[in-house]
């Protein structure tokens, strides 16, 4: 954290400034970002974009759900001013969020949640706050991993320790070498941990397994850093957070990062929330001073309009009920799709045994590259693809395309 009496430097005692931006080395943009703007230039009306995580209907489109409409209606009338709200953006949010993600911990006051653009916001202060308490703490992250998971924790200046988490030949975890790396970890090192419907992989850790990976947590006193951004889009919203509540019933710290993006299909208002357990509602009251002050110095303060209609849904019974009922709806698309790819082809049946968005086939970056020059389907370059990404029409010929790169 930033020391609050630290002197700033006099003009006079610093040196000249001897690079110009005109020296700034070239960036590889982010893949995933990249695919969005390919998919959109290429004029094929068969297109199959299955690249960025965006849920689509059977139409194949992204609705914003009736709900969230009509939350943002009542916010149209009712919303008297857009003063400031403060760093912590909309509290009531972060309260009503609690029994949703964090179950029987809703009302342990030593967690505390802030409102945050999106969970990328969210992973992005925790990390902030990881490093100011503990800068020499390692990040294990499992590969693959969402690509930015990475560059947000070098950003924050700590070190990544990557291990092997999946194997995209057979579709399994590899779990004995994810438990001997947490079991290799140094003590205030931070596991990556995915709360459920794995990004990119699908590939969720089951009970038992999240019990080994809590056990090895505890012993090796390890901080967690739990990334839930597909709440309800694998088994359902207490069933995908078990292993999150679970993490929390071990340890007695923990960091939370949280999206309602896809669960609400907020995309793009961003908004997500921070979540931090400590020892002592003392302690954690502290730390939040800490995340208060972060945010403030990196965006002030969150946009408010998607958390205040998240928030509107939330408070209201009978608007709750019915989210339950859209977010099911999109549950069930992704699962329908799931079993349709999977029963196409003995080799795809994995893709009806994993959860959420994403799957991975274990095709080469030239396959994936010739399934995109020859048939439009847009894919990531590892594979991944995004199962509710094509419309119910186009799901046999993503299907066909796809076993024939596979080969005999
Ligand atoms: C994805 O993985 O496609 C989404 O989380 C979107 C993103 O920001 O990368």
């Amino acid at each position: 954290m930033r020391d609050s009496a630290r002197r700033t430097p006099m003009l006079s005692e610093t040196d000249a400034m001897s690079r110009r931006l005109a020296d700034l080395p070239p960036v590889h943009s982010d893949s995933l970002l990249a695919l969005i703007a390919l998919a959109n230039a290429d004029p094929r009306p068969d297109k199959i974009d299955v690249g960025v995580g965006v849920f689509r209907d059977g139409q194949g489109n992204t609705p914003i759900l009736k709900v969230i409409k009509e939350a943002e209606q009542r916010l149209r009338d009712s919303q008297e001013t857009k003063a400031y709200l403060g760093s912590a953006g909309d509290k009531r949010f972060a309260e009503l969020l609690r029994p949703i993600l964090l179950g029987r911990h809703a009302d342990d006051d030593r967690i505390a949640g802030v409102q945050t653009p999106g969970g990328c916001g969210a992973l992005r202060l925790g990390f902030e706050l990881i490093a100011a308490a503990n800068p020499s703490a390692r990040v294990l992250i499992g590969t693959p991993s969402w690509p930015n998971h990475a560059p947000i924790v070098e950003s924050v200046g700590l070190e990544v320790v990557d291990y092997p988490y999946y194997e995209r030949g057979q579709g399994i975890i590899r779990f004995d070498e994810m438990i001997a790396a947490l079991r290799s970890a140094r003590p205030g090192d931070v596991p990556l941990l995915h709360g459920c419907c794995h990004n990119p992989t699908g590939a969720d850790l089951d009970e038992a397994q999240w019990a080994e990976v809590m056990k090895v947590v505890v012993e090796r006193g390890l901080l967690p850093l739990v990334d839930i951004a597909y709440q309800g889009f694998g088994r359902g919203l207490d069933d995908d957070a078990a292993g999150l509540r679970g993490i929390l019933d071990a340890c007695d710290e923990v960091v939370v990062a949280q999206s309602c993006d896809k669960n609400f299909s907020v995309y793009r208002d961003r908004v997500g929330c921070l979540y931090v357990k400590t020892g002592k509602p003392e302690t954690t009251a502290t730390a939040m001073a800490h995340v208060f002050q972060m945010a403030r110095e990196m965006w002030s303060m969150p946009p408010d309009h998607g958390a205040a209609a998240v928030r509107i849904v939330l408070d209201d019974p009978e608007l709750k009920q019915r989210w339950h009922g859209e977010l099911d709806a999109m549950r069930d698309r992704i699962n329908g799709v799931r079993a349709r790819i999977a029963a196409a082809d003995p080799r795809l049946a994995y893709i009806g045994r994993q959860f959420g968005m994403f799957s991975m086939l274990p095709l080469s970056r030239e396959q994936v590259h010739q399934l995109r020059d020859e048939h439009g389907i847009y894919m990531a370059d590892s594979g991944r693809f995004n199962v509710v990404g094509m419309s119910d029409v186009a799901v046999d010929r993503f299907t066909a395309a796809v076993v024939d790169a596979l080969g005999n």
